[in-house]
């Protein structure tokens, strides 16, 4: 079969190349995989990764054949699912609990856009407590995991501000449920009960300007690569506030990851989600789009189809 590899220091990060397929555990599912998507943190596991390691954590497909153990969906079942690794290529295995059905009118693509990026927006989101009435900023608003969380913090009765770093970004946004659009953290006026910060750096530091007492700021991306300086005084006008961390693939027991798949995709299915998927493209073309999503061109997900398609 074929599969994206990863080289670093190659004229490309990744190539196309013939490996051996998958030999699934008694515990997984082997799937078809048709459809994938891009995360910017897969941008530094290029580099983090040895030559011939192939990433991959988003998927959808069809099922080729049912896990031995006799759980899980059955064969010719359209899924998604959540790996490790190994999920650019055209057959992957997976364990039963990461994988959920899809309906007939959610696409391959939409589905894709969901595992990594749909999980920390519904777990970050979840992070702020009941939102009905509270004010909501998200940094980021126009990536993958930004355009996901505005909408399911607007569908839970927030009032969301969102963050972009240039005017075009601010394209749909307003579609979606956000209440303002501001270009830069520094336009953002008030406080928020909850901040969604993945900046970093200076934006880090201004959403600590911005948070209410007893408020939280969920720290969960660096896209800028900066640090940032907090001090004590920083919470003197947001006494009790707190900054959590979020990391997705420790943000709740594993055994989660699939009853919150479903419910992303039960999402989609019912018209109340919808993933912006800026850029489309075939799997060949997936190193150009690396350079797009690093250069800040990519407004929300970008998904390729595979051979399989
Ligand atoms: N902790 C976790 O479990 C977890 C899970 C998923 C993602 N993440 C992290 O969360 C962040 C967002 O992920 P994503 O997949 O949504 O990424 P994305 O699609 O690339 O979106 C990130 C957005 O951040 C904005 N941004 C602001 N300052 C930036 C900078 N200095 N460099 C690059 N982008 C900057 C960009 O929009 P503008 O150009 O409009 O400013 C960009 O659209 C990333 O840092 C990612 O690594 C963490």
């Amino acid at each position: 079969m074929r599969a994206i590899v990863n080289t670093p220091g190659g004229t490309a990060p990744v190539e196309l190349r013939e490996i051996p397929e998958p030999n699934p555990g008694p515990h997984e599912v082997l799937v078809a995989v048709r459809a994938f998507s891009f995360n910017r943190g897969e941008l530094r596991s290029f580099v983090n990764n040895e030559a011939g390691w192939i990433p991959g954590q988003d998927i959808s497909g069809v099922v080729l054949k049912p896990a031995a153990n006799g759980l899980g969906p059955s064969e010719g079942t359209r899924v998604v699912a959540l790996t490790d690794e190994f999920g650019w290529a055209e057959q992957v295995a997976v364990p039963v609990h990461r994988i959920v059905p899809i309906p007939d009118n959610v696409s391959f693509a939409q589905a894709a856009t969901l595992p990594v990026a749909g999980l920390t927006a519904l777990r970050c989101v979840r992070l702020g407590g009941a939102l009905v009435g509270r004010r909501v900023l998200i940094t980021g608003a126009a990536g993958g995991v930004g355009t996901l969380a505005i909408q399911i913090a607007a569908h839970s009765g927030a009032h969301v501000t969102a963050v972009v770093g240039r005017p075009e970004r601010a394209a749909g946004l307003g579609e979606l449920g956000a209440d303002d659009v501001v270009h830069g953290i520094e336009s953002a006026t008030g406080r928020f009960s909850l901040v969604l910060e993945s900046g970093g750096g200076s934006s880090l530091s201004a959403a600590l300007q911005r948070i209410e007492p007893k408020g939280t700021v969920v720290v969960y991306g660096n896209s800028s690569g900066e640090p940032s300086t907090i001090s004590f005084q920083d919470f003197r006008a947001a006494q009790n506030a707190r900054i959590q961390s979020f990391f997705y693939f420790t943000s709740g027991a594993e055994e989660q990851f699939a009853p919150d798949l479903a419910l992303l995709v039960s999402l989609i299915a019912d018209g109340n989600l919808r993933p912006v998927i800026g850029i489309e493209q075939d799997w060949a073309q997936l190193a150009t789009v690396a350079e797009s999503l690093r250069g800040r061109q990519v407004a929300g997900k970008a998904v390729f189809r595979t051979g399989n398609s």
